[in-house]
């Protein structure tokens, strides 16, 4: 806990110390008084950001701003605006295209603070025909600005922020006129402009930094080597990844976004990176979503979830502010890519935190039941535990709270992070994130952080949880080394799962090369007879090829090698440990090759499959207080006829295993050297047996 507390307060060092992804020089810490930045960036007058929805307050002349239809939502049907602030902007090509002249007039407001207006333009091909007049109270003109951004080749329906300095004009009256004297067709005849601000610290150019963020993704992408690279799971082309975030079906395709670093393989920065896929195991990279810019989320956009609300894609994620305070915001896209934030965010704030502390109040995971919309957040109480609150909003952007879902004090000095439900017929399970949860038992949460479910029913009128099975049965989803920090979406019924397959405080060999971060491959979720059981996604048997039966094998006290080699495939069998005798062990090898192997058997005096990467290749060093380095334990039952069922899936430096029809997985990664690749049947003190194995290439 003190680990992570450490890295989160870093977080404002890193944001200043890193020159492509700086915010305002006001965010570096110290420089500015909660108060200063308040009145920076002030809206200098009401409806100086057209988020009234309506052109009140301006005044029209000509054709081109003379309809409300100019101050509009950025639509589907123009995919390309990006980068508007709030719900709305001025859209000087909506009502009657590029041909159209005309010009809007503000009220008169007062030159204040530094004296520097900043606003959001785009389009304006030609800066001497369309361009933004500063006037004096007798009209005269002080400034002008044209779009000087504009370069033909370039996106320029980007909004960006740009300034003029009216200091000189300081406490006294001036307007701006919007100019569209360009009758042209040739493209890009109009203006878009939006969000003026006074005393401005140009702090808010989201264009700027997601198109900064992606570029340089873009540009880095290049020097990442493929060593240790998977296949066919989602990890960041270039930089950082932690939790998956905002995963949802939108009725065509899957959106999964993650916590990112845009400008380094460590945590910092924290954005939202945004993929899709149609099959969850090809992934298109659609860039940065969102990204620290406001002052409310200065010190990152922390994890969250996402929804479609009339067709619209909307998140809530948490944002972090000024002394790490955590609150909850929403974005929006209007083209699925292009994300704004809210004026009205934060959507909720820390007096809506249920007694939870303000710096532990975060992760919001949002779902829809009958037209209302709902958030679990999770959150921890001044004391020992932690705690899961639900919200509910109508419309995604008045919430209220509706109460405490489940709170438990086996997290200690711990949260809930990451809380997400699936809901199942008449059940409903909830899955956590905790922090801290300790156990004697050798098999029981072994790692720092955790992820559980709990399984019973969620009172929407309450919000509260009632677990089946008591209140502090929580189920270990997986007993491996690297899963945490889960999503679901649901999609015709079916309950998909994905986790961060990585961990907190350990050490992470690929950052050198550039990335750090994975997806586990997504699963399906089952509910049956009060278990719950996870399949791998059926779209990945569709990549299997060159099945290879293998014949029935007996390793006696020895190790055998199977014939199968390889390190993108998936393998099957069953593994019969019923001649082990005490004190015996026997299982698999994957990964093998001189002097490495990654161990996957069954030790038969504590009845427990042991997952053992102490010889996988680079070492991955784990957090002093997890219980034992390099090795993983989990009970299991054999079958009547002493067999564990298990299916693998490899991919290059990753092993998952689902044990006995996915009753719990075993996940980890490994980094063995190029050439081991062996996969070896073995036994200590015994004989194990394997039957009915099959191993298949998966080729994507
Ligand atoms: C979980 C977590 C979340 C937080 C995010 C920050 O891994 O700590 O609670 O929102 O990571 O990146």
């Amino acid at each position: 806990m003190k680990r992570r507390l450490t890295s989160f307060i870093s977080l404002s060092l890193l944001l200043s110390s890193c020159g492509t992804a700086a915010l305002s020089s006001s965010s570096s810490p110290g420089s500015s008084l909660p108060d200063e930045e308040e009145e920076s960036n002030i809206l200098p007058f009401p409806n100086a950001d057209f988020e009234y929805g309506t052109l009140d307050n301006w005044t029209s002349e000509g054709e081109c701003f003379s309809s409300l239809s100019a101050v509009k939502t950025a639509s589907k049907s123009q995919k390309a605006i990006r980068h508007i602030a709030g719900d709305f902007y001025l859209d000087g090509f909506a009502y009657k295209g590029d041909a159209a002249t005309g010009s809007l007039l503000s009220p008169y407001f007062e030159v204040t603070g530094n004296g520097k207006l900043s606003f959001l333009l785009g389009g304006g091909a030609d800066p001497s025909l369309a361009y933004l007049s500063f006037l004096d109270r007798e009209g005269n003109e002080i400034t002008r600005k044209g779009n000087d951004l504009y370069y033909p080749e370039l996106p320029t329906d980007r909004l960006y922020r740009q300034e003029v300095d009216l200091s000189s004009h300081l406490g006294e009256e001036v307007a701006v006129r919007i100019v569209d004297l360009d009758e042209g067709t040739s493209g890009f005849n109009h203006l878009l402009v939006d969000d003026f601000r006074m005393n401005s610290t140009l702090s808010l150019d989201t264009g700027r930094l997601i198109d900064d963020a992606n570029n340089y993704g873009e540009l880095m992408k290049e020097t990442v080597p493929d060593t240790y690279r998977h296949r066919y799971h989602l990890m960041p082309s270039y930089g950082w990844m932690n939790d998956p975030n905002g995963f949802l079906y939108d009725g065509e395709k899957f959106h999964l976004f993650y916590q990112a670093n845009p400008y380094d393989a460590v945590w910092g920065n924290m954005s939202w990176s945004h993929a899709t896929s149609a099959d969850l195991l090809t992934w298109e990279d659609q860039g940065f979503a969102i990204t620290p810019d406001q002052p409310y989320d200065k010190n990152g956009c922390f994890s969250g979830g996402a929804a479609m609300v009339d067709g619209t894609l909307r998140l809530l994620y948490t944002s972090v502010g000024e002394g790490n305070v955590q609150t909850q915001s929403m974005a929006t896209s209007y083209d699925g890519v292009s994300f704004s934030k809210s004026s009205l965010n934060p959507v909720i704030g820390t007096s809506m935190s249920m007694g939870s502390r303000a710096t532990d109040f975060r992760d919001p995971y949002v779902f829809e039941k009958d037209g209302t919309y709902y958030a679990l957040v999770g959150g921890k109480l001044p004391g020992e535990g932690g705690q899961v609150l639900l919200y509910s909003s109508k419309d995604f952007r008045k919430w209220e709270g509706v109460g405490v879902t489940m709170s438990s004090t086996l997290t200690g000095g711990g949260m809930f992070e990451c809380p997400n439900v699936a809901f199942f017929d008449d059940k409903a399970v909830l899955f956590l994130s905790p922090q801290g949860v300790r156990d004697q038992r050798l098999d029981s949460f072994q790692n720092v952080h955790s992820v559980v479910a709990e399984i019973g029913s969620l009172d929407l009128e309450t919000g509260k949880f009632t677990n089946d099975y008591g209140a502090d049965a929580m189920l270990e989803l997986d007993k491996g080394f690297d899963f945490y920090a889960t999503q679901i979406a649901a999609k015709d019924g079916k309950n998909y799962l994905v986790a961060w397959m990585n961990h907190w405080s350990r050490s992470m060999p690929t950052s050198g090369y550039g990335w750090a971060g994975e997806v586990t491959l997504p699963r399906e979720l089952e509910l049956k007879d009060g278990c719950l059981y996870q399949h791998p996604v059926s779209s990945i048997y569709e990549h299997f090829e060159n099945e290879v039966s293998l014949p029935e094998t007996t390793a006696s006290d020895e190790t055998v090698d199977l014939g199968v080699a390889g390190n993108c495939l998936s393998f099957k069998a069953k593994l019969d440990v019923s001649k082990l005798g005490t004190g015996a062990r026997g299982g698999l090898k994957f990964f093998a090759g001189p002097g490495e192997e990654t161990l996957l058997y069954y030790d038969r005096d504590l009845g427990m499959l042991v997952f053992d990467r102490r010889n996988s290749g680079i070492k991955v060093s784990e957090a002093d207080d997890d219980s034992e380095d390099g090795i993983r334990y989990a009970a299991v039952e054999p079958d009547a006829n002493g067999c564990i069922e298990l299916e693998f899936f490899l991919d290059v430096s990753s092993l998952e295993c689902f044990v006995n029809g996915g009753e719990f997985t075993m996940t980890g990664l490994v980094y063995p050297s190029s050439g081991s690749d062996k996969i070896e049947l073995f036994a200590d003190g015994g004989s194990v047996s394997l039957l009915e194995a099959k191993k298949w290439d998966i080729d994507l």
